[in-house]
């Protein structure tokens, strides 16, 4: 026996890249020195190969970013030819009907701006509104959804907190000057986004967790103050400025005062992070409160066998069903990734595609679990044996 779990009509069925992950031949932002990514997967000029398979896989939607600094190489000047080039990359998608969703920053950042101090520096809440109104201007009939910055507490975390990522910096002082000018950054955008196009549909993507105690009510506060922190704090500030909520789901956390975070589950990726389907549907009741459309901008997993996706897949999605019946808005759900890709400091071990990718020849093949995922995009519906 099995039962059809039916999504909404006009769900979204998609995939998510970003620009440096993918595209190849960036070099001047401020990940190319320290974490060159090369030609990656040539997205830059395969991207129409690229959305062929995208259409095989019956995926109607496609999240990928733009290079900021491909877009605006030096402090003011913008280069006509890059925003030719992207122009196209959007026609291509709309000429297959595929609904359209760009983030404007996914992590890396110009040059220029970092040289400037990066986010650090209180005037990218003046560079940073100005590109995204250009983009509005150049793009507002190409693209249906805008996603202003990706995942700040991650950004944050990494960058200047743990200071891996670049600019490598482990300075509290400085992430807390970050986090004010990511808000600011936002707000001021999202109000000259809406100048130049008072239809645009512009929201924030963030990196949610579910995060519960694990013994006593010392746990249960910790896990409550995380997921304050972690999944409230910023959306709480942005309220006003949001027309959607773009959820990344990757991680559920199991605490113990004062901070130990244990993984019960054998099942992990090849990151080595835990398998815990469950936590989505949490993170997205943890949405509902805000009334806005959510779309599931990310979730997926690096497994190179292609072991657990396709299960992985499934179970996510049983319980965003769940939280659906239950009245949260969620108009989309947007596998991490279409292709494997540049993982940032982990290079191009961890493989996240639904497309495998042969990084000598930049061949795409496609794996059985995105077979699958197709299948559920078609039917708009997932079928669970009893
Ligand atoms: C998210 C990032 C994305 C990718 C996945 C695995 O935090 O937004 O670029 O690296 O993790």
């Amino acid at each position: 026996m099995a039962d059809a779990l039916n999504f909404p009509e006009n769900f979204l069925w998609g995939s998510a890249t970003s620009a440096y992950q993918v595209e190849g031949g960036l070099d001047n932002c401020d990940w190319s020195k320290e974490f060159p990514a090369g030609k990656a997967c040539d997205h830059y000029h395969k991207y129409s190969e690229d959305f062929d398979l995208l259409e095989e896989l019956n995926l109607n939607a496609y999240r990928f970013s733009l290079a900021w600094s491909r877009i605006e190489p030096e402090p003011g000047e913008f280069d006509q030819q890059e925003i030719e080039h992207y122009r196209k990359v959007l026609q291509d998608l709309k000429s297959r009907d595929i609904t359209t969703m760009v983030t404007l920053h996914h992590f890396t950042t110009p040059l220029w701006l970092s040289e400037k101090g990066g986010w650090a520096n209180s005037k990218v809440a003046s560079y940073f509104p100005r590109y995204a109104k250009k983009m509005v201007e150049e793009y507002q009939d190409l693209v249906d959804y805008w996603a202003t910055i990706n995942e700040p507490f991650v950004y944050l975390g990494e960058s200047y907190l743990a200071g891996e990522w670049p600019p490598q910096r482990r300075n509290p002082y400085l992430a807390l000057k970050v986090i004010y000018n990511q808000l600011k950054s936002h707000k001021k955008a999202y109000q000259e986004m809406h100048e130049a196009d008072s239809e645009a549909k512009v929201g924030i993507v963030t990196n949610n967790q579910y995060s519960e105690g694990n013994r006593n009510f010392l746990d249960e506060f910790c896990a409550k103050t995380m997921n304050y922190f972690i999944n409230d704090w910023f959306l709480n500030r942005v309220d006003s400025e949001m027309d959607f909520i773009g959820l990344n789901y990757y991680f559920h956390n199991k605490v113990k005062f004062p901070y130990r975070v244990d993984n019960e589950n054998e099942k992990t990726t090849d990151m080595g992070w835990e398998i815990y389907p469950e936590g989505i549907y949490h993170v997205l009741k943890g949405l509902q409160k805000y009334n806005k459309p959510v779309f599931i901008t990310e979730n997926g997993l690096a497994d190179a066998e292609d072991q657990y996706r396709k299960e992985f897949i499934k179970n996510h999605l049983r319980w965003v069903h769940k939280a659906i019946e239950e009245g949260v808005d969620v108009r989309g759900y947007l596998h991490w990734s279409l292709m494997d890709n540049f993982e940032w400091a982990d290079g191009y071990n961890p493989r996240f595609g639904l497309l495998e990718v042969d990084y000598d020849s930049l061949e795409r093949k496609i794996r059985d679990s995105a077979r699958y995922y197709a299948q559920i995009a078609k039917s708009n519906s997932l079928t669970m044996e009893r």
